[in-house]
């Protein structure tokens, strides 16, 4: 067990975030699929994206370490090989879907796997519509959890035109993945969208894509032309436990420099305003494509609000930072339509309810696709599990440092996403 204290005054200062980890997968992958050498800088060297930079190694990818930066030499979109061994995707979602997706089509097999929670995570969304592009690919159970395998693809993939049931960007870029190398027009229709990384990425290496309201075609390639730079911006994810941080403690007001705040990641923003947060944001600017600024927040008194729809693909990963900050607002806060938070890294709903209860008592309850927070319940020191998931290690640290102390049962998980978290809450 890992013990924090709580704080006993507000957060000063300016910080800056690690890069964001979306963006950071991507760039690896696209990098690896043009001509020319590409330097990526602030990269996240978190756990999840070194997954992707191994994965991609095993397929004949040219990665660097070149002090902060990442260097790749692409071997054009046709010069990936096969792996000598299994890829192995550990913890990490968004490598193992967006893998499978530039895998697929490609005339050589790959086998998966993943650590103990990947292995538990539901695949069949990316193995149905792949498969329906004429791939070969195979779970282990009726549920195709991992192991996968990917059989060379005899002939080329086919485009289609498919509805994602679940607003998921893994599966959306899948789909958009597997569409560069198949024969005709691929067509993604997404139930609300999701973070929209991937399609700017795409355009940025110069692939053709089209956008017309919730549907997003993308056009076979020829060969994709790398930037010779891409800077990833601070990670808003990781940006939001400190946002609800100093929200949350008197006295607090904070700077987070150079934060992405693309339109498919800012719900966290628009719904801590809602309830009465104060942020601002300054020196606006596009950085690499994505939008990017730098965050101000001041400590104030919040009160819950009630939210869902189109807003939950927009904040998906800061559910857990947000139920804190609503434990702390006036009144009830209603999140609907989370049921996707059971199939993350752990089910979070379940975990929230477990472990956030044991802060602050009768304060949170889940149906299947609901969060209710009644905000301004009494607050205890407690011992909590993470249940090796990095969001709920941070989100309980904070959920402690705003209450009485927490002691948590693993802080090294916070590696996935933000390795020098702790030393920040410092
Ligand atoms: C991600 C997409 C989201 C998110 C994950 C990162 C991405 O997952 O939760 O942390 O980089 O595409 P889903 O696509 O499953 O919603």
């Amino acid at each position: 067990m890992k013990k924090f204290l709580s704080l006993t005054q507000g957060l000063h200062g300016e910080l800056e975030v690690p890069g964001d980890k979306s963006i950071s997968h991507r760039s690896i992958i696209l990098s690896s699929l043009g001509d020319t050498a590409v330097e990526v800088t602030n990269f996240l060297a978190g756990a999840d994206c070194l997954s992707t930079v191994a994965c991609m190694k095993a397929l004949g990818a040219k990665i660097e370490r070149s002090g902060d930066a990442i260097l790749i030499k692409g071997n054009g979109l046709h010069g990936l090989r096969e792996a000598e061994n299994i890829l192995d995707a550990g913890n990490s979602g968004t490598t193992l879907r967006l893998l499978m997706g530039l895998l697929a089509p490609q005339k050589f097999l790959t086998i998966f796997t993943g650590d103990d929670s990947l292995r538990r995570r539901p695949m069949a969304r990316v193995i149905k519509p792949l498969s329906q592009m004429g791939a070969s690919i195979f779970g282990r159970n009726s549920n195709k959890n991992l192991p996968i395998t990917i059989l060379p693809a005899e002939k080329n993939l086919r485009g289609i035109t498919y509805a994602m049931p679940v607003a998921s960007a893994q599966v959306k870029s899948a789909i958009l993945l597997a569409g560069l190398f198949a024969e005709g027009v691929t067509t993604v229709i997404e139930p609300a969208p999701s973070r929209d990384h991937t399609e700017k990425m795409l355009a940025a290496f110069g692939a053709r894509l089209e956008k017309s309201g919730n549907a997003i075609k993308i056009f076979p390639a020829e060969k994709l032309t790398a930037p010779e730079k891409i800077s990833v911006p601070g990670d808003i994810s990781s940006a939001a436990y400190w946002l609800v941080l100093a929200t949350i403690l008197d006295g607090s007001d904070v700077t987070i420099k150079n934060v992405g705040v693309n339109d498919t990641r800012t719900g966290i923003l628009d719904v801590l305003k809602l309830m009465g947060a104060q942020i601002e944001l300054l020196n606006e600017r596009i950085s690499g494509g994505e939008r990017a600024a730098d965050l101000r927040v001041v400590s104030s008194k919040i009160h819950g609000v009630e939210f869902g729809g189109k807003m939950i693909p927009r904040l998906i990963d800061e559910i857990p930072a947000l139920a804190v900050a609503a434990a702390f607002a006036e009144g009830t806060t209603i999140i609907r339509d989370v049921g996707e938070l059971r199939v993350k890294e752990t089910d979070r709903l379940a975990a929230i309810v477990e472990e956030f209860n044991k802060i602050s008592p009768a304060t949170f309850t889940a149906t299947d696709e609901s969060l209710i927070i009644r905000g301004g319940g009494e607050k205890f020191f407690a011992e909590c599990k993470t249940r090796a998931d990095h969001r709920m290690a941070m989100s309980l640290a904070i959920f402690g440092a705003a209450a009485k102390g927490v002691a948590i049962d693993d802080a090294d998980c916070v590696k996935i996403s933000y390795p020098n978290f702790f030393d920040t809450l410092k």
